[in-house]
């Protein structure tokens, strides 16, 4: 896809199902770690956004790398095997069944997201080694007993073993008023014994002014978008048992190497196992 810059209109029509004049999540974020799928409206939020905090790309990138430690680890320490990813977006290499895979290729990965345009980039999603599996899922996490029934994760994952549940970077966009802890403790209560939760999320316990100062610009632009304390964050587990460190800053989880200033990165991240 080849989108046009703030003075020239897109070379190509939008997707069917996708509205180029209103900023969206996925976009602003494949925006901050350099993709292409995006549009003016994404970049005109997502660079008011970074003038609130400029720490914002490398936060995304954070983000991701978070995405790899932990898959690493879910797989070669907690021995998972399938895997539940919400909130998908767009494809960025390794996706979670390419990091999974390369360690145990018989990873079995069912994505779900709710925007148009993962759909279009779907089946970059689904190219799996031949041992394991991935499938995508066009759902919407509000509705968590319809992504639990449906054909295409009943046929790929087995929700009789342990499963590594990953909200990364979604529940953000979740209101108050949608209950995001009543949604993922559904989730929670379909997945058996030994089953994993990961979750990123940013907050404003780090710095309220900027981080409110960039909400304010998203929301602006007819977003949700919801910063959560760390004990806000903490409720999603229920009462899972978190690994070690517990709740820290997204780049402080597990580093590969130390790292400065680790609460610049403005996300909480947890990863807890269902006892
Ligand atoms: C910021 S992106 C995060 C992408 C990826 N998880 C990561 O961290 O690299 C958030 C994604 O959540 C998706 N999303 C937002 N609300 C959703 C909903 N109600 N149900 C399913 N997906 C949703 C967006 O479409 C977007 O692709």
């Amino acid at each position: 896809m080849t989108q046009g810059n703030e003075t020239s209109p897109p070379a190509e029509p939008a997707p069917p199902g996708v509205n180029p004049d209103v900023p969206h999540s996925a976009r602003i974020y494949d925006y901050w770690l350099g993709g292409k799928d995006n549009f003016a409206a994404d970049r005109q939020v997502g660079d008011a956004m970074v003038k609130a905090i400029p720490e914002l790309r490398a936060m995304a990138a954070e983000n991701r790398k978070f995405v790899h430690r932990a898959a690493r680890d879910l797989v070669t320490e907690q021995g998972l095997r399938q895997f539940l990813d919400i909130g998908t977006g767009i494809p960025t290499r390794p996706n979670l069944h390419e990091i999974a895979q390369r360690l145990a290729p018989e990873t079995r990965v069912v994505y779900v997201d709710n925007d148009p345009i993962v759909l279009v980039h779907a089946r970059a999603l689904m190219v799996s080694s031949e041992q394991g599996r991935s499938e995508y899922i066009a759902a919407d996490i509000r509705r968590p007993a319809s992504i639990l029934s449906e054909k295409a994760l009943l046929e790929t994952l087995d929700l009789t073993q342990p499963v590594g549940l990953t909200l990364i970077a979604i529940l953000m966009l979740l209101s108050d008023q949608d209950d995001p802890w009543a949604l993922v403790a559904e989730l929670r209560d379909a997945m058996p014994s030994g089953s994993v939760l990961a979750i990123t999320h940013p907050t404003a316990d780090f710095n309220p002014e900027a981080v409110g100062e960039a909400v304010a610009s998203a929301r602006s632009a007819g977003m949700t978008l919801v910063a959560r304390t760390k004990d806000e964050v903490a409720r999603f587990f229920g009462d899972w048992e978190l690994l070690s460190p517990g709740i820290v800053p997204t780049s402080a989880w597990r580093p590969d190497a130390p790292v400065d200033n680790p609460e610049a990165t403005y996300y909480w991240a947890g990863v807890a196992r269902k006892p």
